[in-house]
């Protein structure tokens, strides 16, 4: 797990080798402690080199050990005997240096860099800290404010910031051993003194109170709830206010109280779930490991709308060749001023993007490989352009559509290859959000969902496969969590105090304000196709129930009053102006509101806001239960990753489906239970039949919840 060679020159080379990422298990512990001594004891060696194994220096610790009580030797003193040793250690750093692997170089007296590797401290991602003494080296290496905002953000930095921040000592462009042997050698037999870098004091800004002060509101607000951050702020503050040895106490105690929490453990699930995704299967036998996917070197868009922008710049910045297309010239400029605004925006000394064209001629596709097609969402355009695309493109041309809802199938059958037909639902702003759903139809071929799952993968994003039904996974369970937010409306509640509720659980942004953002009119044109509203009601129809159930025409009222959000500068909350962003109360809204219970003879209550969670949460989740009941989503984990990603679940929360297994499954099984009764016409409060088989079968953890949904679904 570590080997030790005497190389000539009187240096021990000791790498570390626990293939992929040579983590931190206990066997590479102990052969690094075993090594060391060795070196330390060889009174011929006088210098020792640190290095990994397969191009890579050191990944971190070994999550899998988590779980399970600790053994072998500890990190910590193991990285403190590196440091106190009287024989200088140099750390060549290649690929990753992250977490322990950073805090291991940390303990090493100097830091030699591949130019391409990358450092970072990501424990906060996992809800944890730099528990190796990370977050006492770093400051006293690169200074308070620095070390603050690598260690709060766990972002990953280039070795030139590195360099630049001073955490690495020299770079290489060229044989990263070899520097840092010969450079051992040039340095063996110095003082090392400040090279230890616990004997150093940390650079603080001037007024440190008032900074750290600042540092915790700040991380506060962006944490949405989150532990982890104000405790790196906490640990790193100790480095600054305490002595080295005080600060490593306060480091394991502030460790100690996030390692076992419940956050913890969900950022821990997310972190696998995501790993997890990457291995998708279909019903119909197609699995990650046996498809190939295509290799994609042209592609198209279709329609240069708020999504084909995104989903252009995407894909040009993953160096794939696009034509862009648009219906006449008028949107087609301008959808090129907003394509090369974009791309401009975002080049900041890139500059790699494949070939762009513009043209409103069809004809121009006939050597793309891929297509994607985001025209309106109109399943008779859609259908439209689907015939077309079939009719000029390569027999072998993937099709793709990013509908947000409507039926993959449908488009396929337009097609004369309906096996190279799928779903790619990109989230917006398509060249920034992480999510790709890939919907499979019935009929997509093996090699074609292998081709956008990969596609989703090489643009940056996160690709969950899932099946084909209206809303797929993300958009269906979104339903009834936004008609829970309408009826909260109507029983009383006011827009900002169901926000205010989501917002302290963790969202980013209220159900209300995300839908002023969005614009209201998107999901009226959907019920207006869909006859909830509009010409298509029948006459005498209430205006509170539609198809045998309740229903909420309150958004319908906002749109028919010309208010659709943001960009008319008034939706559920009032805005400076059109196009404006800060959200207001708005006394319309609360005085249209009141008018509209007394006309439906509604009495408003105030309503606590636990049934405010309770019933948007659970509503969603119950949708959730349903989407694997049928198939949808192969597992919770699929479900949770497209929302943490595209929906702006809290990821310290791992997810709807986690946190439905953190609440207790019978608590929300009780709740829904509760409210379904309260509410019989609503038929989303109706516990799903996988949610009670799962409490009957006695709540078993996440990870074995597939095993009762095969169940399940081979009695349907
Ligand atoms: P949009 O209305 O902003 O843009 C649609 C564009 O398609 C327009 O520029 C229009 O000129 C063009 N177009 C229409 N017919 C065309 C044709 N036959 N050939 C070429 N171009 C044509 O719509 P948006 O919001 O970009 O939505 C596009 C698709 O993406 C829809 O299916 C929508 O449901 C989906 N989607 C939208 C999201 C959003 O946040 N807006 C999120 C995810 C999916």
């Amino acid at each position: 797990m570590a080997r030790y060679v005497r190389i000539p020159g009187s240096i021990a080379l000791i790498t570390l080798a626990n293939p992929p990422v040579n983590a931190l298990s206990a066997a590479v512990r102990r052969g690094i402690t075993e090594t060391l001594s060795r070196a330390i004891a060889d009174p011929e060696v006088k210098a020792v080199v640190l290095c990994g194994e397969n191009g890579n220096f050191c990944g971190g610790a070994d999550i899998k050990e988590f779980a399970g009580p600790m053994s072998g030797p500890g990190l910590v003193p193991m990285i403190d005997a590196i440091e106190a040793g009287e024989k200088p250690v140099v750390a060549a750093i290649e690929g990753v240096a992250l977490g322990g692997g950073l805090e291991l170089a940390l303990g090493c007296h100097y830091r030699i860099a591949h130019c391409k590797a990358r450092v970072g401290l990501p424990e906060v991602t996992l809800g944890l800290l730099p528990a190796a003494g990370g977050t006492q080296r770093l400051p006293r290496l690169i200074g308070l404010s620095a070390a603050l905002d690598l260690i709060t953000t766990g972002r990953h930095v280039s070795a030139q910031e590195a360099l630049q921040l001073g955490i690495v000592d020299r770079l290489t462009e060229g044989d990263t051993l070899g520097v840092a042997v010969e450079f051992a050698q040039s340095i063996a037999g110095q003082p090392l003194g400040s090279r230890r870098l616990s004997t150093r004091t940390p650079a603080c800004p001037a007024d440190l109170d008032s900074f750290l002060q600042g540092a915790l509101v700040q991380v506060r607000r962006r944490a949405r709830g989150a532990m982890a951050p104000e405790a790196c702020v906490r640990a790193v503050g100790a480095a600054a206010t305490l002595p080295y040895s005080q600060g490593m106490q306060r480091e394991q105690e502030l460790m100690a109280s996030l390692f076992r929490s419940a956050q913890a453990r969900a950022l821990q699930y997310c972190f696998f779930s995501q790993r997890l995704v990457g291995r998708w299967s279909t019903p119909s036998g197609a699995r990650w490991d046996s498809a190939e996917p295509r290799p994609i070197r042209r592609a198209a868009v279709i329609g240069l709308g708020t999504m084909g922008r995104g989903i252009a710049v995407s894909l040009l910045q993953a160096g794939i060749a696009v034509v862009a297309v648009e219906t006449d010239e008028q949107q087609l400029e301008a959808g090129r001023r907003a394509v090369t605004a974009l791309l401009e925006r975002r080049a900041q000394g890139r500059g790699s993007e494949g070939p762009l064209r513009f043209t409103t001629d069809l004809q121009q596709l006939r050597q793309v490989e891929l297509v994607i097609e985001a025209v309106f969402e109109d399943l008779a355009v859609k259908k439209q352009v689907f015939r077309q695309l079939s009719a000029v493109c390569p027999a072998d041309t993937l099709l793709c559509t990013n509908t947000s809802g409507l039926d993959v199938e449908q488009l396929a059958a337009c097609t004369r290859s309906p096996e190279l037909v799928v779903g790619t639902h990109f989230f917006g702003p398509a060249h920034v959000m992480k999510l790709l759903e890939v919907v499979y139809g019935p009929r997509s071929s093996p090699v074609a969902v292998a081709t956008a799952m990969h596609l989703g993968k090489r643009l940056g994003k996160v690709s969950v496969a899932v099946g084909n039904c209206p809303g797929f996974v993300g958009n269906r369970m979104l339903k009834p969590y936004l008609e829970q937010a309408h009826f909260l409306l109507e029983e009383g509640a006011a827009p900002e105090q169901v926000d205010q509720a989501l917002e302290e659980f963790g969202f980013a942004m209220g159900v209300f304000r995300v839908a002023d953002l969005s614009g209201l009119d998107v999901g009226w044109r959907v019920r207006k196709e869909a006859g909830l509203t509009g010409p298509g009601v029948a006459p005498g129809e209430s205006p509170r129930r539609r198809q045998g159930r309740r229903y909420s025409p309150l958004p319908d009222l906002l749109c028919e009053q010309g208010r659709l959000g943001q960009k008319t500068g008034r939706g559920w909350y009032l805005y400076e102006g059109p196009g404006a962003r800060e959200a207001r109360p708005d006394p319309w809204t609360h005085s249209f509101l009141q008018q509209y219970r007394q006309q439906h003879g509604l009495q408003p209550r105030a309503v606590p806001q636990q049934e405010v969670l309770e019933r948007c949460l659970y509503a969603l989740i119950n949708e959730g239960f349903r989407v694997l009941e049928d198939g949808i989503a192969t597992g919770p984990e699929d479900i949770d990753i497209i929302y943490v990603f595209g929906y702006g679940w809290p990821r310290h929360r791992g997810g709807p489906m986690f946190h439905a297994g953190a609440v207790g499954l019978a608590t929300v099984l009780d709740r829904l239970e509760h409210y379904h009764h309260a509410h019989p016409d609503i038929p989303n409060l109706q516990p799903s039949a996988l949610l009670r088989r799962l409490v009957a079968s006695g709540n078993p953890p996440i990870q074995k919840w597939r095993e009762v949904i095969r169940r399940v679904r081979s009695q349907l």
